[in-house]
Formats: C-alpha cells, sequence, structure tokens
C-alpha cells in the first residue's frame, strides 16, 4: 500500500471508533481489539467479542503527549516520571482513575490502566481519534483466557467471522508482527503512599528499569493489588496441554514420550532430534518473547499430545517470558507423566 492509502485506512478506522465500533489495532506488545474508552457500549461490546467477564479493567491507550490528568486523578510525580521515561512505550500504569472514566474500563475499581504504545499505527490511529484527545480502550485481541495475537492474521483466527461491515469489529489495521511480542509490564502507582509501586505483570521493561528512573524497587503483588485478568493463574493458553521441562531432562522427556506413541510439539532454544512439530528460538530473552506467541500457537495447530517447552533460565531478563510459560502450562500438571503412563492426565 501507498503511504496515504494506509493514512485513509486509519482515519477510516478512527472514524469507526468514533462511531462506537471496534477495531483491532497493532501495538508494539501485542495487538488490541480498540473501543472509544468514553463510550460504555462500545467498551461493552469488546467483552462481548472477547468472551470476558465484566469485571476485568481494561487498559486506556492514549496518544504521546495526553494529558494525564484528564485520565487520572492524584497523579503521583513518580508517574509522570515513569511516562516521560518509557513513553510511548510497553509500561502500563495504573493509577487513580478520573470521574468520567466508564465502569466498564476500570471494571468498577478505583483506578485506571493507561499507557501511550510506541507503533507508529497506533500512534497515527490515536492522533486521527477524536481529534487526538481520545482514549482507546484495549485488551489484546484474543478471545478470553488464550494466546494473545502479534500480527494481523493471528486476530483474524481468532475472530474469523465477526470482523468487517457486519461483525462486531470493524477493521483489523495490519502493522506487521508486534516487536516486543508479549504484553505490557504493569505496574501498581495507585497506592504509592501506603504500598509504594507494585509490579502487577512482568514485562519487557523491567522492575530495574522502573527503580532507576523512580528510585524504588516495584514490589511483587500483595493481596490488596487491584485486580488484573492478565495476572489470573491460567491465562495466555494454547488448548493443546503445554509442559515445560528443563534443558538437562527435555531430551530424556522427549524419548520417553515418543516411546510411548505421543506426538510431540517442541518449542526449544538448545540443539535437539526432530520431533512430530517443533519451533526453535532464539536463546535470548528478547528474540524468545518475540517469537513466542507465534510458536504456540503454530504448535497449538501442529495436532500434538503435547507442546513441550524447553524452561528458560530463571534469571530476571527472562521474568516476563516465565511468566506467560508458566500461566500457559498451568492446568496441565502431570499432563508429561500422564501421557507417558498411559494414565488420564491429572
Ligand atoms: O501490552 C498490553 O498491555 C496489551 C496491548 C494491547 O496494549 N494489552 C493487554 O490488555 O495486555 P489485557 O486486557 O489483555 O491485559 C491488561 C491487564 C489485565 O490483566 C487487566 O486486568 C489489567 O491490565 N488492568 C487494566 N486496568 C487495570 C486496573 N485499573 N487495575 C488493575 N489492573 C488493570
Ligand atoms: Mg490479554
Amino acid at each position: 500500500m501507498q503511504d496515504q492509502d494506509i493514512i485513509d485506512v486509519i482515519d477510516d478506522a478512527a472514524r469507526a471508533l468514533e462511531a462506537g465500533r471496534l477495531v483491532a489495532v497493532p501495538t508494539e506488545t501485542v495487538y488490541g481489539l480498540g473501543a472509544d474508552a468514553e463510550n460504555p457500549q462500545a467498551v461493552a461490546a469488546i467483552y462481548a467479542a472477547k468472551g470476558r467477564p465484566q469485571d476485568h479493567p481494561v487498559i486506556v491507550h492514549v496518544a504521546p503527549g495526553a494529558e494525564l490528568d484528564y485520565w487520572c486523578a492524584d497523579v503521583p510525580p513518580q508517574a509522570r516520571q515513569l511516562a516521560e521515561a518509557f513513553w510511548p512505550g510497553p509500561l502500563t500504569m495504573i493509577l487513580k482513575r478520573a470521574a468520567h472514566i466508564p465502569d466498564a474500563v476500570s471494571g468498577g475499581q478505583d483506578t485506571v490502566g493507561i499507557r501511550c504504545p510506541s507503533h507508529p499505527v497506533a500512534i497515527r490511529l490515536l492522533q486521527a481519534f477524536k481529534g487526538g484527545k481520545g482514549g482507546i480502550a484495549a485488551p489484546s485481541a484474543n478471545k478470553f483466557g488464550h494466546v494473545s495475537p502479534t500480527t494481523a492474521q493471528h486476530v483474524r483466527d481468532e475472530f474469523g467471522d465477526d470482523i468487517g461491515q457486519h461483525g462486531r469489529i470493524a477493521a483489523v489495521l495490519d502493522g506487521g508482527q508486534s516487536q516486543v511480542g508479549i504484553e505490557s509490564t504493569i505496574v501498581d502507582m495507585s497506592r504509592l503512599a501506603t504500598h509504594g509501586p507494585v509490579l502487577l505483570r512482568p514485562g519487557h521493561i523491567s522492575a530495574e528499569a522502573i527503580a532507576a528512573v523512580i528510585g524504588e524497587l516495584p514490589a511483587r503483588p500483595d493481596g490488596a493489588a487491584p485486580r488484573a485478568s492478565g495476572t489470573l493463574e491460567s491465562h495466555y493458553a494454547p488448548h493443546t496441554p503445554v509442559a515445560m521441562q528443563d534443558t538437562a531432562a527435555l531430551a530424556d522427556t522427549l524419548a520417553r514420550l515418543q516411546a510411548a506413541g505421543r506426538k510431540v510439539a517442541l518449542i526449544h532454544y538448545s540443539p535437539l532430534p526432530a520431533t512430530h512439530a517443533q519451533v526453535e528460538l532464539p536463546a535470548t530473552p528478547d528474540g524468545f518473547a518475540y517469537a513466542l506467541y507465534a510458536a504456540l500457537r503454530a504448535m497449538d495447530d501442529a495436532g500434538a499430545d503435547v507442546i513441550l517447552v524447553e524452561a528458560p533460565p530463571q534469571d530476571g531478563a527472562w521474568l516476563g517470558v516465565n511468566d506467560r510459560l508458566r500461566r500457559a502450562a498451568h492446568g496441565s500438571t502431570g499432563i508429561v507423566h500422564g501421557l507417558i503412563n498411559d494414565t488420564p492426565n491429572l
């Protein structure tokens, strides 16, 4: 497409959002399913399309230079420092919400999640939408609990018939493959005085990088932290069971599964023999994150009995990737043992 065509497509999408429709938007983390954050009916349509519980809050995406005080109340100086340092980029802040934020956006809580994405298509859309003054409420553009999409094709695979003039989703903007590949880091800045900053979801921007800006290391969540559906134990999951295996045990487990006649889809970064289906990912946190969700989707489609994943190293740089893998594998406990010993899973 020519540049002007792309701008026309984005402008059409902005008009659709203004009319209360849904648009799938590429961001640098994953694709989002967007609606006008100030239109409760439009936000409700996101929940319906995703099959997501109504009380789960969604992130509001804003244009570069947006007025934080329009969307949030009692904004602490540290939140402004983080916005200055990391926006546009893959950081979501939880802050006290402004009074006009619909309950559908905040999940009925007194806070709002807000971020300014860095993907050029998302920025162009935010600038075209409501003259750059609007907010786009957008969760990841997948069915509730499923793997987040990192390409426009993934979104089309998720929502198929629901896309187009007569579907719930007016358009899917194609911005290529998301560069980060896993969802944004979420830091709760709404209870600084009593709890300090709290890391609700690890991501590309690390707790240490946040500490370098505000001088305080975000804590891991406690029971009183705001609810976040991306922090549910079972989330980001393919339909095929997922099992993690340490590098040292992987070759042996693979051999035993194959000896038991099982089809194994393998996601790995160390050299290993051929299996039913496999994807070898880069052995770096950024490279692994970039390709992870496409790999999970491809292996989910391979008709295997199990997706076996080589467990990444445990150090801090891999925190975001390990978090998503742990959730993808949740609910598949005992699957490898069951497949080898021919006992039912669980
Ligand atoms: O990278 C991302 O964050 C992507 C892209 C599209 O921006 N979005 C995304 O949205 O991952 P979603 O809905 O799949 O996950 C957002 C997480 C959820 O766990 C939600 O509960 C949490 O953010 N969240 C949003 N607003 C919140 C709030 N006010 N308090 C606590 N958690 C909140
Ligand atoms: Mg999600």
